[in-house]
């Protein structure tokens, strides 16, 4: 039979170490899902989100589609309003980012009476054709993103605007 016995000291010691670990446990697990917690949730970038534009009512002449979604910034949420150029290419539909490549300005279709059908930035005089390709001689030096588009129960839904590759 073992007579090891434990003193006094060792099992204050062992108590405390114990005791302490489970405080320390206690106070750094909330610490740590807080710091990693946006890493833990999934990307709500692959999501596509519904507008209020019917894709019947599109036509081969560019519309301003505004659209409202929810996002979340690491804990703080907020709702956010995008717009998109968007038109009928055929049986394709092209939808446009209307941030300028320049410095970020909106751009608007036809609205620059001496270059006509086109998309214009005001800021800078920046000029892209209807496809969104940058025409070369004015500022903006890449064409307008492009948004990946899904028709669903009849309406244009819109995911994430990407870069187009180079003309
Ligand atoms: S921001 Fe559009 S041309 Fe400069």
């Amino acid at each position: 039979m073992s007579k090891e016995r434990v003193s006094r000291r060792q099992f204050l010691s062992y108590t405390l170490t114990g005791v302490g670990g489970f405080m320390a446990a206690g106070m750094l697990m909330p610490m740590v899902r807080f710091a990693v917690d946006p890493v833990l949730k999934a990307e709500a970038g692959g999501d596509f989100i519904a507008t209020p534009k019917k894709v019947s009512e599109l036509t081969d002449e560019p519309v301003r589609v505004d659209f409202t979604f929810k996002q979340k910034d690491a804990w703080y949420e907020s709702e956010v309003t995008e717009s998109a150029w968007v038109y009928k290419d055929g049986d394709k539909i092209i939808a446009l980012s209307p941030v300028c490549k320049h410095l970020g300005c909106t751009v608007n279709w036809n609205s620059d009476k001496e270059h006509p059908e086109q998309f214009f930035c005001p800021c800078h005089y920046g000029r892209y054709t209807k496809d969104g390709t940058n025409i070369p001689g004015t500022p903006p030096l890449h064409p307008l993103d492009v948004y990946p588009y899904k028709e669903k129960d009849g309406f244009l839904y819109l995911g994430k605007a990407k870069p187009r590759k180079e003309a």
